[in-house]
Formats: C-alpha cells, sequence, structure tokens
C-alpha cells in the first residue's frame, strides 16, 4: 500500500488526478471506477481543467460509477447521475455510450444488479478504481456488517451515512434509505485503486484502518489492505490521529 499525505484538499485532489491522466496515457481505452459523494470533487475538476488544457484525452475511456441511491431518477438533481454529469461528464469528452452508472429507478431492480455486472465484466474489469470512505469505513455503499457483498446488489444505508449525506439534502428525511451499489468482489478486482480522504471528520477511520493492520466485515475499506496496488491519498486533517 501506498500512503500519500498531501498537504491540503488542493493538492489531494491535484495528485489523483495525474495519476488518473497517467494511467489514461498508459491506456487510452482505461476502465474507470468512479466515485461521487463531496471528497472527489476537486479530482473531477483538476481533470477537466487538464483535458481543457489537452493534457488528457477521455475519448477511449470507459467510466463505471460505484453506486446510486434507490429511486432517484437521473434527473433529479440528487442523483449521482446529476452529479457526475455536472462535476464532470458535461466538461469532457467521455462518450455518452462509455458511460455507465447504475439505474437507480430501473423497473427491475435485481436484473439492472445483473446487468451492471455483466456490463463491468464485459469491458474486462476495472483497471483503476477511484474510491472515498465514509466515516464508518464504507466504501461504494458496502455497509459495515456482518458480511459484505460480491456482487452489485441494492443495500440498506447505515444510520451514519443517512445523517452524512443529509448534507445534500433539503432534510434527512429526504435522503434515500437504499442503494445500488457495486459490490465488493468488483472494486477489489480494480487491478489498481486511490482511496481519498479529506478532513477531519474522516481522521478516525483512517487511523482505524491503518493502525489496525486488520480485516473486518465491519469495517469495509479494510479489505482495501489485502490489495496489491492501493494508494491511499489523504490530506493533512484526515492524517491527524494516524
Ligand atoms: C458516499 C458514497 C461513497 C463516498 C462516501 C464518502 O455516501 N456512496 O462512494 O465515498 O459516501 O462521501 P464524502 O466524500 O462526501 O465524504
Amino acid at each position: 500500500m501506498k500512503l500519500i499525505i498531501a498537504r491540503d484538499y488542493e493538492e489531494m485532489s491535484k495528485k489523483a488526478a495525474q495519476i488518473i491522466a497517467e494511467e489514461i496515457k498508459k491506456k487510452p481505452n482505461l476502465v474507470l471506477g468512479l466515485a461521487t459523494g463531496g471528497t472527489p470533487v476537486g479530482t473531477y475538476r483538476e481533470l477537466v481543467k487538464m483535458y481543457k488544457n489537452g493534457e488528457v484525452d477521455f475519448s477511449r475511456v470507459i467510466t463505471f460509477n460505484l453506486d446510486e441511491y434507490l429511486g432517484l431518477s437521473p434527473d433529479d438533481e440528487r442523483s449521482y447521475h446529476y452529479y457526475m454529469y455536472s462535476n464532470f461528464f458535461n466538461h469532457v469528452n467521455v462518450k455518452p455510450e462509455n458511460i455507465h452508472i447504475p439505474n437507480g429507478v430501473a423497473e427491475d431492480i435485481d436484473e439492472e444488479c445483473r446487468r451492471y455486472d455483466e456490463a463491468i465484466e464485459k469491458a474486462g474489469g476495472i483497471d483503476l478504481q477511484l474510491l472515498g470512505i465514509g466515516v464508518n469505513g464504507h466504501i461504494g455503499f458496502n455497509e459495515p456488517g456482518d458480511e459484505l457483498l460480491t456482487a452489485t446488489h441494492v443495500t440498506n444505508l447505515a444510520p451514519d451515512t443517512i445523517k452524512a449525506n443529509a448534507r445534500f439534502f433539503e432534510s434527512i428525511d429526504e435522503v434515500p434509505k437504499k442503494a445500488i451499489t457495486v459490490g465488493l468482489g468488483t472494486i477489489m478486482k480494480a487491478k489498481k485503486i486511490i482511496l481519498l480522504a479529506s478532513g477531519r471528520e474522516k481522521a478516525k477511520i483512517m487511523a482505524e484502518l491503518l493502525d489496525e493492520d486488520a480485516v473486518s466485515t465491519k469495517v469495509p475499506a479494510s479489505f482495501l489492505l489485502l490489495h496489491r496496488d492501493v494508494t491511499i491519498i489523504m490530506d493533512e486533517e484526515a492524517a491527524e490521529v494516524y
């Protein structure tokens, strides 16, 4: 595991964008796994800047997002679809047919989960997966529990997650209680993983993750300790307790 402690959010975002751009240079048809939440917004901003300066080309890149709220349609401003288009896809040249985000309003959700895994498989799996981390150690929406599922599935959001994500909604009651997420299997099969963490609210979980040296379904991100090629980039605030 490679650990990079960046001065602040800006530096963390720049470093993540640089690694992503380098991987695309090496493999123009990179299969890129993408995350949402507050943490990667700066990374997307940097990538858009690099694209506008001619430093990176997304024309052959294939993207798969980690998750989507159940019941939010793609045009709902609070959906991860909307987030991805407004923060990234509307500003770069990823081809629409190469963009994949789970459909939170699919008529048959089980079929949607199956279809999503098949599409990832068909693309050859994820080459580079970008991840954030929940305050409770979730990755994607794989929440702490007695077991973790390998494939794409519907998950119940943990109370901590609902609380943390309430800032993106008018009130906590409006936060969906369920989501579709890719499973731990898909994440762990990614050839390369970048995990981002920023801010004091992530300091406790990052210390737990890095100090424990143990794997537990109670901290889904701890499984990353078993992966061959993980780079953790966190800012000084997130590294405060570690
Ligand atoms: C969200 C997303 C995750 C994200 C995490 C942290 O709920 N499902 O993919 O990494 O929680 O979010 P944030 O970056 O806003 O702290």
